[in-house]
Order: C-alpha cells, then sequence, then structure tokens
C-alpha cells in the first residue's frame, strides 16, 4: 500500500526547522535528485545522485576490469521510490574541549528508499536540513543482493546556478599543503596548473579541488557556501571535481592502490555531503553542522583530555638552525646500528642540555607541554626511501635520556609531548604502536604528535583513502585506550570526527606556519582557513613566530614569516586551537616579554564564540569567552591591506567593569618593513566601550579582557 502510495508523489519536500531552506528530492526516469533553496531562492539547481560500482569485490587491477557492461551494478538509476521516513531532532550537546560550551542539533530529517528492481537491490538517501545548511548521504541497508561491494566513484553533484568566487587548493590524494586561490569557479581549471608547489607525497587530482570548499555569490545580495564533508570514516575523503561551464562540482573520491574507491560491508552508510549557507560569511565560519552530523562519543571516559598550551624543540628545526638526526650516517638500519658509535652532526636539537633549557623556560611562563622531536633513533634516513621499519618509537638517541628528561619536566609542572613521525609506513606505526604507548604511559606523557610525511606503507595507499583513514581511527582508539590525546600532521582533515574520537583533539592536514621557512603562506592564508580547514576541526598551526625575518640566524635569508608580530598574537584567537604551540624559540620570546604576556595568558578552550566580523581572504575579528571564566580574548587579523576595525564589546556583561589589555601593530608597523613594531596598553572598559584598532598590512591586534573587582 505505502509503496504504491509513494510511486505516485512526484517530489519529496523537506524545510529546516526555521522554515529558510527548502529542499526537494525527486526521481527523473529513476535517476535520483536533489535541489537546495534558501529565503525562495535556488541555491543548489537540481543535482544528481549516485554511485558506480565494480562488479564483484574480487578485484585485481581495478581501474583495467572497469568494463562498459558492469553499469548494471551501478547504484545510480533504475530506482523506484519505495518509503520515505521523516524526523527531526533539537538537542544541545557539550564537546569535550570546543569553541562553545553547547553545540545546537537541530533539524529535519528525510529518508528516501530507492528500490533498483532490475537487480532487487535497495538504498536510502538521508537529508538532514539544518538551519544553517543541508546534509545527504547514502546508506546501504544488509541484503541479499548487498552484502559487499567495492566502489568505483560517488558521483554526487552539486551544480550551483551561477559562478561564484571560490577560495580552493588543488585535489591531491596525498597532500593538502598548498596555498588558497581565489579565482571564479569558471576560472579553477586555467588556474589550476599554477596552484601547487612540490610535496614529499604528491598525487594531483587535474581540474578538481579539495573540501572544505568556499563559494561566494558576490552582488547586492551576497551569499557564502561552504561545501564539505561529515564523518569520513570507513570510506575515502573525496574531493571536488570542477564543471567549470555549468558552476557544477561532483564528488571525487581518493583511490587506493587497485583503483578502487571504498570496500563496503553492509550495513553501511557513507560520509555526509554537507552545504553551508547563509548571506553571513561569520554565520558560515561559526556553524557547527559537520560536527552534529558526526555520532556522539562511545568514550566512557574523557577526563583525561584537556586543553594544553606548549612549547617545542621544533623551529629550529624547521628553520634548519638544528636537526632532528643525531649523527651523521646517511644509512642506519634500527635493528643492528649502534647509534652510540656513529659520529654526532653536532646539531642535533633534542640532547639533554638544551630540552633542559626548554623545560625551563616553558615552566617558568605556565605551558603544560613541551614537544620534543628527534628524539628516537632513525632520522638519518626519515623519509623519502619508502623504507617500512624508519622507527621504533621507543629508543631515544644517546645523548636524550628520557627518564632524567621526564622526570626533570614533571617536577616542574610540565609534561612532555610525544613525537611519533611514521614517514608514512603505517604498517610500521601499527606495529609499534603498543609498544610506544606503553613507553608513554610509563613516562607520564599524555599527548603525541604523530606525523605522515612522504608516502604511505602500505605501498600504493594515499594519505585519503580508505586503509589510511581506518588507520587514522584506529590509532586514536588506542591512544584512547592508553588515555592518551593525538595530534597528527599529514594526516587527512578532520570532518567533525572530534565528536566521536574526543582525544584527536588537533591535525594539521593544511599549510601551517612550517611553510613560511619552506617557501612562505600568503598574507590572506589565515583569513582563508577558518572557511574552509577549519570547518571539520582543530588545525596545529602553530603560531607565535616573533622573530618573523629568518636573517636574523642566517644572514642574507629571504624567507621571513608574512604577518607582524602582532598579528602572531591575534592568531591565538582567530584560530581554534586546543592544543595550542607557542612556537618561537625562547631567546626570541625573552626579547619580547611583554607582547608574550598575551600567550601567556590567552585560554585554549572555550565557554563562548562569537565571529565578530570576517570576510574569507580578507580578514577575521573573533571574540572567545574562555572556559570557566568571566575572561574574553578578542584576536583581529588582515591580509595584505592595511585595514581598521571598531569592536563593539556589547557582549560583555552589561553593568560589569573589564581591563583590557591591548597588543596592537605599531604606528609604523608592516609585515615586511618593521613586523616587531607593536604597541601594549590597558584600559577600563564597560559592555558601552567600542575600541578603534588599525592594523598594519599583514597585521592584525589582540586583546585580552578581565573583570575588575
Ligand atoms: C612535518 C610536520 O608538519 C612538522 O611539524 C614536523 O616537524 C616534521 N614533519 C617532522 O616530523
Ligand atoms: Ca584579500
Amino acid at each position: 500500500m505505502l509503496s504504491m502510495m509513494f510511486a505516485g508523489v512526484n517530489a519529496q519536500s523537506l524545510k529546516s526547522p526555521d522554515g529558510k531552506f527548502e529542499m526537494n528530492f525527486q526521481l527523473k526516469q529513476g535517476v535520483p535528485y536533489y535541489n537546495l533553496k534558501y529565503n525562495g531562492a535556488v541555491v543548489v539547481e537540481d543535482s544528481k545522485l549516485g554511485l558506480r560500482l565494480f562488479k564483484d569485490t574480487a578485484i585485481k587491477f581495478a581501474s583495467e576490469i572497469a568494463k562498459a557492461e558492469d553499469a548494471k551494478f551501478d547504484l545510480n538509476n533504475g530506482f523506484t521510490k519505495t518509503d520515505e521516513k521523516r524526523d527531526s531532532k533539537n538537542e544541545t550537546w557539550q564537546p569535550v574541549l570546543g569553541e562553545k560550551k553547547n553545540y545546537i542539533n537541530n533539524y529535519n530529517e528525510l529518508a528516501v528508499t530507492l528500490d533498483q528492481t532490475s537487480t532487487n537491490r535497495s538504498i536510502v538517501v538521508k537529508f538532514r536540513l539544518f538551519n544553517d545548511g543541508l546534509g545527504f548521504r547514502y546508506e546501504f541497508p544488509q541484503q541479499k543482493n548487498l552484502n559487499y561491494f567495492v566502489i568505483r566513484e560517488e558521483d554526487s553533484e552539486i551544480d550551483f546556478p551561477t559562478d561564484m568566487k571560490a577560495w580552493w587548493i588543488v585535489a591531491d590524494y596525498d597532500s593538502q599543503e598548498y596555498q588558497y586561490q581565489e579565482t571564479k569557479i569558471s576560472e579553477i581549471p586555467s588556474q589550476w596548473d599554477k596552484a601547487f608547489d612540490a610535496n614529499a607525497s604528491q598525487s594531483l587530482v587535474k581540474n578538481a579541488v579539495q573540501s572544505p570548499l568556499m563559494l561566494k555569490k558576490e552582488g547586492k545580495e551576497p551569499l557564502y557556501v561552504n561545501v564539505a564533508e561529515a564523518a569520513v570514516l570507513d570510506y575515502p575523503a573525496s574531493h571536488l571535481e570542477v564543471d567549470a561551464q555549468n558552476f557544477k562540482f561532483k564528488t571525487h573520491l581518493t583511490a587506493d592502490r587497485q583503483g578502487a574507491k571504498g570496500y563496503i560491508q553492509t550495513p553501511s552508510v557513507t560520509p555526509w555531503r554537507t552545504i553551508i549557507v547563509s548571506p553571513k560569511a561569520e554565520e558560515v565560519m561559526a556553524s557547527k553542522m559537520i560536527f552534529n552530523l558526526n555520532e556522539p562519543t562511545k568514550y566512557t571516559d574523557t577526563s583525561y583530555i584537556h586543553p594544553t598550551k606548549y612549547m617545542g624543540v621544533w623551529w629550529e628545526m624547521i628553520i634548519g638552525k638544528s636537526q632532528w638526526a643525531y649523527s651523521t650516517a646517511e644509512n642506519v638500519h634500527l635493528d643492528k646500528t649502534d647509534f652510540s658509535k656513529l659520529t654526532p652532526n653536532g646539531k642535533h636539537a633534542a640532547n639533554n642540555t638544551k630540552v633542559k633549557e626548554y623545560i625551563d623556560f616553558a615552566a617558568e611562563n605556565g605551558f603544560q607541554g613541551l614537544l620534543i622531536e628527534g628524539w628516537n633513533i632513525g632520522w638519518e634516513d626519515w623519509f623519502g626511501h619508502s623504507k617500512e621499519f624508519v622507527f621504533d618509537f621507543i629508543t631515544p638517541y644517546p645523548d636524550f635520556d628520557i627518564k632524567m628528561l621526564n622526570d626533570y619536566a614533571h617536577s616542574k609542572g610540565i609534561k612532555l609531548i610525544m613525537h611519533h613521525e611514521t614517514s608514512g609506513s603505517a604498517t610500521n606505526y601499527e606495529r609499534w604502536s603498543d609498544k610506544a604507548f606503553q613507553l608513554m604511559n610509563k613516562y607520564g606523557y599524555d599527548a603525541v604528535k604523530t606525523g605522515y610525511v612522504g608516502d604511505i606503507i602500505p605501498r600504493g595507499e594515499h594519505h585519503y583513502s580508505q586503509w589510511t583513514i581506518n588507520h587514522f581511527y584506529r590509532i586514536a582508539e588506542k591512544a584512547n585506550d592508553y588515555k592518551i590525546m593525538v595530534n597528527s600532521h599529514e594526516s587527512v582533515r578532520p570532518t567533525g570526527e572530534s565528536r566521536t574520537y574526543p582525544n584527536y583533539i588537533s591535525a594539521e592536514a593544511a599549510r601551517g606556519t612550517e611553510y613560511e621557512a619552506f617557501g612562505g603562506n600568503k598574507p590572506d592564508h589565515q583569513t582563508v582557513l577558518p572557511f574552509t580547514r577549519w570547518m571539520g576541526g582543530s588545525m596545529d598551526y602553530t603560531p607565535g613566530i616573533f622573530q618573523t625575518k629568518l636573517d636574523y640566524y642566517f644572514p642574507g635569508d629571504k624567507r621571513f614569516v608574512k604577518t607582524t608580530l602582532a598579528k602572531q598574537l591575534a592568531l591565538y584567537v582567530t584560530m581554534y586551537m586546543p592544543l595550542q604551540m607557542a612556537a618561537d624559540l625562547p631567546e626570541n620570546y625573552k626579547k619580547h616579554m611583554d607582547a608574550f604576556q598575551f600567550i601567556k595568558d590567552v585560554a585554549a578552550d572555550w565557554d563562548d564564540t562569537k565571529i565578530l566580523s570576517a570576510e574569507p581572504g580578507d580578514y577575521v575579528i573573533t571574540a572567545r569567552k574562555a572556559k570557566g571564566t568571566d575572561n574574553w580574548f578578542v584576536g583581529g587579523i588582515t591580509d595584505e591591506n592595511k585595514r581598521e576595525y571598531t569592536v563593539d564589546f556589547s557582549f560583555l556583561d552589561k553593568g560589569k567593569k573589564y581591563e583590557v589589555t591591548v597588543y596592537e601593530d605599531g604606528k609604523d608597523a608592516d609585515y615586511i618593513d618593521n613586523p616587531q613594531s607593536y604597541n601594549i596598553y590597558k584600559k577600563q572598559i564597560t559592555s558601552k566601550s567600542k575600541l578603534n584598532f588599525k592594523m598594519a598590512r599583514s597585521g592584525g591586534f589582540a586583546v585580552s579582557v578581565k573583570p575588575v573587582n
């Protein structure tokens, strides 16, 4: 009866709880389509849905066996609608660490069951419409004719009616460490070839871009659109193929070594495709839709997860002043080489004397953590050789006394942060991870920075293919068994998984501060990242560089961090980072202890966040309220243009008095000519106050706000 009734209905419509969005689902000659309207205007035109499959799971070389007759196995046509279910939710949940105390998860849901009669299979397409946008995914119920299958491609389209401005990076199965491009959608193909530089592991996808992708419809009534995905688990990460004539995007999943794009056992679901829409850029940036589309955590104990401010024996290696490796050897065997007999290169940073100096400085200034890279044997030939047994993660170099240094750190209230660079050898890491985490437990480490520089082993896998994504979350779960927090570099960008795996507190997965030493970040870089990389989770950007010009270390060196010092401070507020690094060397902070005070004071976990004003590629002004206190912090950053902004403090409690400490660009500050010119002053304010700030080229301001008793 039901199926007969629904077969007669042509389209299903779904509205957001506030009624502003409307989504329509329709079958046209058996092919599923959806569209999206905002305030009655079409945001996404009729766009096709579906997947192509391989014939069976016994594939050898998938690309070779993709034959035309396999098309009958595809899940993209010949459908009839047999059922329709509606649901809705309005709940509030608390992230373990977050930008706000409460995240609101409010949506209306439509799940359409589609039967493919010719193959006697059925799938479900599920839509969730929130007040900030749409999420949809495919669900595969277990059934006689759909137990196991292999995906050839997911063909979810997003067809926009007009050309729009786009902030994008080139699609790549292995790297996200690119500069953002700002072009029209229609210009992406002509700009694509110029939009990347080299990476230690790189598998580019021509004329495709990565997600999250930020878009803007310009004109009198601007509209900001963010295209991304959520809950990418047991599935490859997706990219977006560009149809520049039709302003249309289509998913392109990361392939594995066989060219396959996901091995599925039913019952199963895909990640959510997400489209966040608002006339206000600030609302897009503030959206928590991607997190809402992830499952609540099943962890029984999250009490060990805490915000951490840390320093690191790190930047000096990144700029080339010192080294990770201990010796001059070029080829080492972890199980044969006697490292104590090797000739020291004299530049090994992770040595007892230096680490103690860093511990002293971090402890004196109230940090909780100190990252140490290059502490373990193997760095002599650490990447670029497809070497599987590249690290054991448990054996220190001869000049790193792990017990003494941890005891020393603990005696001063510091926990050392472990570093597990895998060089992409994920199989090796899985083999050693129990022993490695046991060592961490033994010495009282509670956080690890992992890394995946170079091509992935298993050879032929990619950083964003299904196997490797499963690896990242397997490690997160194992770390949880040992009550360890994870910050992973060169891993896949997060898509809200911190809700499910709250100990996976941070990742790099974009072009971070290190690139200021490797080729530079454009001055607008940090104004784009919160609209892209940050949409699904926090990033270990590693700000806080005060000595921005590298000719300070190496006379004549042209490399420099393309911001003012005040902008480096502002990043602690504009970028959400519960694991927050002060990345520069102690000697540089010692020269600017007055400015360093802001980094010492700023919080890393928040009860509230207000994006006061933002425009991708131009500026970001953010205010945040520190967790469990009445202290606020405000940060503002600008791109290569000077800018002024007046902060209206009406978000503060009425009738209360506050003292602000302002850190702003000096009158003559400039990111090229005078980056270290800054001005600090204090002032009493109330919720009625307004303060004007002048930002230099690639400058900014940072303000700490404390109630006066
Ligand atoms: C790349 C990481 O992003 C960086 O932070 C780290 O220092 C190096 N790999 C070495 O592991
Ligand atoms: Ca700009």
